[in-house]
């Protein structure tokens, strides 16, 4: 049985690492030099119903690598490259998952790692870190793996375990269009959140029933064009977004958690991908949220 190594212990890797050990699934952690020294903490998930999971894992720093079996990546966009310059050992055969949010690290991640396979993950369950090691998991959602090089297509038998733990977790030759997907869910509710310092839910306040619409326009255009035929209807995105406000509504975005707490954001990799990716066409609110967050990260 593969052991599961996940990279990056925010909310959504806690909670991913809890299902799949509730599984019966080995699992551990790739701890960064900040916790090297720390009496490291069991974490304790609070599950759907309420329960508490405390989940006993080994610790694995850096000089471990060499025994990874398949990486989980839910680090930053913006802390990925790094996180992963650190693995020096890592093997060669190892694959490597990237689940971050936002789109435009995949280049990079290809350069740094040639030889392993590479896959991409996109994860809609909702998760929410309430303390270090304290994780409670929000909503249930849907879990896409798909390849992002030659190697990475022999892979595909990752999703029954995954499946199996998470309920939902299929195979996608087109992985970036779930990429997309959450990326455009990410580019209209994350700055908009941010900006406002408000919960998820409180999107659906009249007062910005406007702001909400606009963007939503600008968004779904700049990702239906670049989806072509496979592009969903702007009503059904509509309803995407609505269902995942309302599934979220107590959270906090994460966008709205970094800035709050004075760390980055992932806005380059939202935001700047929507920017980037519009041409012509117009997309003044996502520029201004751009430029909003960007002051305010400086
Ligand atoms: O980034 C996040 O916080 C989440 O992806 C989302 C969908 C905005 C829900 O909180």
């Amino acid at each position: 049985m593969t052991e599961w190594t996940i990279l990056g212990a925010g909310a959504l890797g806690c909670v991913i690492a809890g299902q799949l050990h509730q599984k019966g699934e080995r699992v551990g952690f790739m701890l960064s030099e900040r916790h090297r020294g720390h009496f490291h903490p069991n974490l304790d998930l609070i599950t759907l119903s309420g329960r508490h999971q405390l989940i006993q894992s080994q610790p694995r720093f850096p000089e471990h690598a060499r025994n990874v079996e398949c990486l989980l990546v839910f680090t930053k966009a913006y802390h990925v490259l790094d996180a992963l310059k650190e693995l020096q050992h890592l093997p060669k055969t190892t694959p490597v998952i990237l689940f971050n949010n936002g789109m435009g690290i995949t280049e990079q991640v290809k350069a740094l790692l040639p030889d392993n396979p590479l896959l991409a993950g996109v994860c809609s369950h909702g998760a929410m870190k309430e303390q270090d090691w304290l994780v409670r998991h929000t909503g249930k959602g849907e879990t896409w793996l798909g390849p992002l090089n030659e190697a990475g297509k022999a892979w595909s038998h990752l999703v029954k375990p995954l499946a199996c733990a998470l309920e939902h977790c299929e195979w996608s030759d087109d992985i970036a269009l779930h990429q997309r997907r959450k990326l455009a869910i990410n580019a209209v509710m994350n700055p908009l959140t941010a900006h406002h310092n408000v919960t998820n839910g409180q999107l659906l306040e009249p007062r910005f029933n406007d702001v909400l619409e606009q963007l939503n326009d600008e968004v779904y255009q700049v990702i239906s064009r670049l989806d072509g035929s496979e592009a969903e209807t702007k009503d059904a995105f509509r309803r995407r977004l609505h269902k995942v406000i309302e599934l979220t509504a107590t959270n906090h975005s994460s966008m709205q958690q970094d800035l709050i707490h004075g760390r980055a954001t992932e806005i380059d990799y939202i935001t700047g991908f929507i920017l980037e990716h519009a041409n012509d066409i117009p997309v003044p609110v996502s520029q201004q949220l751009y430029d909003e967050i960007k002051r305010r990260e400086a």
